[in-house]
């Protein structure tokens, strides 16, 4: 199979819109289309974003016997109830690069019937599970052969207890696989989580009509579920990825002369830590039209390019609000005046590829002043007037698509001819990452080139 590489130079001036919109956020698709197939009848999801990570989720669904049909913008669901799955013999669940689906899904499979086998890409198999795995043998759910990374076998016991639990890596993964596997229990199951994005309570919460509750104490989120209860049918329409706006925010910040409104975007406080972050250092960005929708605030986003940006010292507790941007975090520090600091990043290497790595070696590659700290801390000398003008090669990174994106962006904002691999795996998360690029007015050249590099 040929694969496509790009090649970029910064030929991005005055933008050709000023108004642009993003695909439908990630992780409210993939728990919609879970939670859906458990709820009580027919749901009607718009706006789905169909990317490759939640196509690997409809994918597996129907496997287990749920009726999803994709029609133009609308994604129809027919949900068989909280123990509603088929299960079948020998079933093999691919759950390709998606860490989220293969996750959240040992949650719905933890009653699983017969043995079933969870499986994925590359790049996903290197992942841990053993994150789920702990917790979800507590509630009774059995494992074979003690594996740590997919492939994983797992099935459900006779009955399926409440447990309690702390959640000591502010994984929302992780929280929501526990969640999910409390709804098939018949009692109460609690839990203390660092905190980390809050999607699956809220959809339980307004969405499904299901008894939770979640209180803050102390840094933690103390979240209690009564399990056996039925999950309310809905119709929902998924705001734009604050993650994939992240791109032409920055984008928008490190350019010159240019505004850009980024229309419809779920501004849960759980997922702008970015935004914080980015104002922190400088940026004015600001949130326009915000309206709250089924218990998500959604806004537009309004980013101008701005000179004088400045160095940030981040506090630890503010990392898993900002989990997924911070290569975009480091490249603005590149440019920022004065040394950036940053610790306790060590989930950052548990990503589709390890991304402390890649940012750090990005940041190198261009020449910046980058220290490593002891417990995966960055310092990052950021260079105001830094204008690129060698080649650089971006390659063998597993196929993340948030390195391939931020390597784009690196380009286009930096200057110097950028070569960058895999040109497909941007799918993954953010179907129109390009075509947005090109809306702008970006041009992006691309050539094949044979699997072997
Ligand atoms: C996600 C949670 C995060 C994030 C991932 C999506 C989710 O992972 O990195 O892209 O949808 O719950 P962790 O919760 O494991 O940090």
């Amino acid at each position: 199979m040929n694969k496509k590489i790009i090649f970029i130079k910064k030929n991005i001036n005055t933008f050709k819109k000023q108004s642009i919109s993003v695909d439908g956020d990630k992780s409210l698709s993939i728990r919609l289309i879970l939670l859906s197939s458990l709820s009580d009848g027919k749901c009607n999801v718009k706006n789905l974003l169909m990317s490759e990570d939640v196509l690997s989720a409809v994918s597996i669904m129907k496997k287990l016997g749920i009726k999803i049909r994709i029609k133009k913008k609308v994604c129809e669901i027919i949900g068989r109830g909280l123990f509603g799955l088929k299960f079948k013999k020998n079933l093999i669940l691919d759950s390709g690069n998606s860490g989220t689906t293969a996750r959240l899904i040992c949650g719905l499979l933890s009653d699983a019937k017969y043995w079933v086998k969870i499986t994925g890409d590359n790049s996903l198999k290197k992942r841990d599970m053993r994150r789920i795995i702990k917790p979800l043998k507590l509630f009774g759910t059995k494992f074979k052969n003690n594996r740590t990374k997919l492939p994983i076998y797992l099935r459900g016991p006779e009955i399926l207890k409440p447990i309690k639990y702390f959640e000591k890596l502010g994984s929302a993964q992780c929280k929501s696989a526990l969640m999910i596997a409390a709804l098939k229990t018949s009692g109460k199951t609690e839990l203390r989580c660092v905190p980390s994005r809050n999607h699956t309570e809220i959809i339980f919460k307004k969405v499904l009509n299901l008894p939770i509750k979640v209180k803050k104490k102390k840094n933690y989120d103390f979240i209690s579920i009564l399990g056996n209860k039925k999950l309310k049918k809905f119709n929902y329409k998924v705001p734009g990825d604050i993650s994939s706006a992240s791109f032409f925010i920055v984008l928008t910040l490190l350019s010159k002369n240019n505004f850009l409104r980024i229309k419809n975007v779920n501004i849960n406080p759980s997922r702008i830590g970015i935004l914080n972050i980015l104002n922190l250092m400088g940026a004015k960005i600001k949130i326009l039209n915000k309206k709250l929708y089924k218990g998500e605030p959604v806004a537009d986003i309004f980013v101008k390019s701005t000179k004088n940006l400045k160095a940030i010292k981040l506090k630890p507790k503010l990392n898993s609000f900002a989990i997924d941007e911070f290569l975009l975090i480091f490249l603005v520090s590149s440019v920022s005046k004065g040394v950036s600091t940053f610790r306790n990043l060590s989930e950052l290497n548990k990503k589709e590829s390890k991304r402390l790595d890649w940012g750090i070696k990005i940041l190198r590659m261009i020449g910046i002043k980058v220290k490593t700290l002891k417990n995966n801390g960055v310092k990052i000398w950021g260079q105001p007037n830094l204008k690129l003008k060698k080649e650089y090669v971006i390659k063998n990174f597993s196929r993340d698509h948030r390195v391939f994106m931020t390597a784009a962006i690196a380009a286009l904002a930096l200057g110097g001819s950028w070569k960058i691999y895999d040109r497909d795996c941007f799918k993954t998360s953010f179907p129109k990452f390009i075509t947005t690029l090109n809306l702008l007015g970006a041009k992006i050249n691309e050539k094949n080139y044979s699997s072997r590099y």
